[in-house]
């Protein structure tokens, strides 16, 4: 994955524009960054690290240029496999942003039909095959995935690009044309852009000529055009306040990213690997530990199997006796680097546990530390408090439990399938419904502006999502929250439920809870308390989305919480991405 920013121009232009370009796309992901330009022949720089960080990259001139910002997926973030990559006779420079999920079985047959391939990304199958006299097309039917591409060719002024899936957008300045991952990213260098539509490919020429064609190669004659509005300081945000905002409106995105970026195979293992645990962990910290503990409901009714979910600050205590041959310690984290994870992780390892990782960022500590690692794919994210790799990492587990599920018969391959598409359909709707959400959040988020404290209460899959959603209320809204068992609220807590006391309650949507759910709700307003009910219901004052099925009901519900977090933070003007004396990863 990644950001794209390209030129085509008249006269020959200086490299700093695609170092600006890429410097916008930087949320796009930034373990590696590279430049192709036109000389005589195709000159290609690569380094580690943003491009901020490498400004030597662009020091150059040329008519034709194509710049690449990496989110590693498939392959470590390494400079062999940072973008543009070349195929074997240095004549085709390709980047790429979204994944090719048939990347194996193309990169075996070039291999086999005596390509030299250097890298360890999908991407690298693209060069090879436009090398064997492919063209633009026969990659929107040869390569599956959600992706975008770009390239050039030496002795060819034109930039060429394939859209299946992943955004590009085109404007035209002055005395060039530009090509770009998003709209933002042009600011400045053109007022107005085209949309190239999925499924399209096309170019732009040295010589200004802009055209785009259908998958069976007919011009596309109507292109939508957008105004570049955004003002330079919101560019990265991609014109969101604050990166959290815009994180949590990324969740649906993510989501059907994370669906891409776990493998069948890896899945498979893994799910074989737990299925033949003797006994099974999950670690994890703060919002990667929720997630766990939300996952131990899908283990059990998708898996069909019991495991154990420890805090990895306390795993050293708590489990490691227990832990030999035959454990599997299956460890969550976002950043892959939290300190608390790896020494559990060592120290299982050490005692002949086999270790599952599951981060979002590839080239982490975890992932070099674990036996089988599954990568959620959720992009960069950079707001301390974490949105939307805490619901990829929950479809991530939801599917690492169905392969569990499958492993052991009680679930069917159509089964399987009919998991993905719920999946796919409720990001979708979520999508749809974010913007609602989002003004009851703001509504009530007044309410809570001058509450110093809160309770937010749930039953069984979403007591963990309850414990989220006061977390959340204490980063971003520095409000203190406590998330509460709904049965346990009766037995002490409720102590405070009268007058104006905030009590955010996520109605369980397991049937056996609804007695509890029932007789709680008549006590809290015997007591007159302040109920904030989340639900699907359209009487809810904070109303989740419909899930199609239990396990995603934890998303539903827990996106309402993360954008009234994300409200009340706001109305009291904190500074909610980086709150203070916290770090995105406690690595040490
Ligand atoms: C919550 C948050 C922290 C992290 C925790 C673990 O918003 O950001 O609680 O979840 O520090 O981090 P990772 O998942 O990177 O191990």
């Amino acid at each position: 994955m990644g950001g794209i920013f390209a030129f085509a121009c008249r006269s020959p232009r200086d490299g700093s524009a695609i170092l600006e370009g890429l410097r916008r796309l930087t949320y796009r992901g930034y373990d590696s960054v590279g430049v192709a330009f036109l000389d005589d022949k195709i000159e290609v720089k690569k380094a580690m690290g943003p491009a901020d960080r490498n400004p030597g990259l662009f020091s150059f001139t040329s008519r034709v240029a194509l710049g690449h910002t990496r989110y590693a997926t498939r392959g470590w973030p390494t400079v062999e496999n940072a973008h543009p990559i070349l195929d074997c006779t240095g004549r085709v420079a390709v980047v790429m942003d979204g994944v090719i999920d048939n990347y194996e079985q193309l990169r075996s047959s070039l291999a086999s039909r005596g390509h030299r391939l250097v890298t360890t990304t999908d991407t690298e199958v693209i060069p090879h095959l436009l090398e064997e006299g492919k063209g633009p097309g026969d990659l929107l039917s040869a390569l599956r995935g959600t992706f975008s591409a770009a390239y050039v060719r030496s002795g060819d002024e034109r930039v060429w690009f394939v859209q299946d899936g992943q955004p590009l957008v085109i404007g035209r300045g002055q005395d060039c044309l530009y090509l770009a991952s998003d709209l933002p990213s042009l600011y400045g260098f053109a007022d107005e852009a085209v949309i190239v539509p999925e499924g399209s490919y096309g170019y732009i020429s040295a010589s200004g000529e802009l055209s785009v064609f259908s998958a069976d190669g007919s011009p596309v004659q109507q292109l939508t055009s957008k105004r570049v509005k955004y003002e330079p300081g919101s560019l990265d945000k991609a014109g969101y306040p604050h990166y959290m905002l815009k994180e949590i409106y990324e969740i649906p995105e993510a989501l059907e990213r994370t669906t891409h970026s776990l493998m069948d195979k890896y899945l498979r293992l893994s799910g074989m690997i737990l299925y033949g645990a003797r006994r099974a962990f999950i670690i994890g910290n703060g919002t990667s530990l929720h997630a766990g503990m939300v996952s131990a409901y899908y283990f059990s009714s998708l898996g069909g199997m019991s495991i154990d979910v420890v805090s990895a600050a306390e795993f050293p205590y708590y489990a490691l006796d227990s832990v030999g041959t035959g454990t599997v310690v299956l460890a969550v984290s976002q950043s892959g680097e939290t300190s608390d994870v790896i020494r559990s992780v060592k120290m299982a390892k050490q005692r002949g546990a086999v270790i599952v990782g599951v981060t979002n960022v590839l080239g982490s500590r975890l992932a070099l530390e674990s036996n089988v690692y599954l990568p959620i794919g959720a992009g960069p994210e950079l707001a301390v408090p974490a949105t939307k790799t805490f619901t990829s990492t929950l479809v991530a587990l939801m599917l690492l439990a169905a392969h569990v599920g499958l492993t052991a018969g009680r679930l069917s391959q159509a089964e399987l399938n009919e998991l993905y598409n719920d999946i796919r359909s409720f990001s979708r709707s979520l999508a749809e419904d974010m913007p609602a959400i989002d003004a009851a959040a703001s509504k009530i988020a007044g309410e809570l502006r001058d509450s110093r404290d809160a309770y937010v209460v749930s039953s069984g899959i979403t007591y963990p999502v309850a414990l989220e959603g006061a977390l959340k209320l204490k980063e971003a809204a520095m409000l203190h929250a406590e998330g509460v068992q709904l049965g346990e609220l009766r037995h002490g807590p409720m102590v405070l439920a009268r007058g104006n006391y905030p009590i955010i309650v996520i109605k369980p949507r397991e049937e056996a809870a609804e007695e509890l759910y029932s007789r709680v709700m008549s006590e809290l307003r015997a007591r007159e308390a302040k109920v904030i009910e989340v639900s699907d219901s359209t009487q809810a004052a904070l109303q989740a989305p419909r899930a199609p099925r239990p396990e995603l009901y934890p998303i539903a519900a827990v996106a309402p919480l993360q954008l009234l977090a994300y409200r009340v933070g706001f109305e009291r003007g904190l500074p909610i991405d980086s709150p203070p004396g916290l770090a995105k990863a406690i690595t040490t």
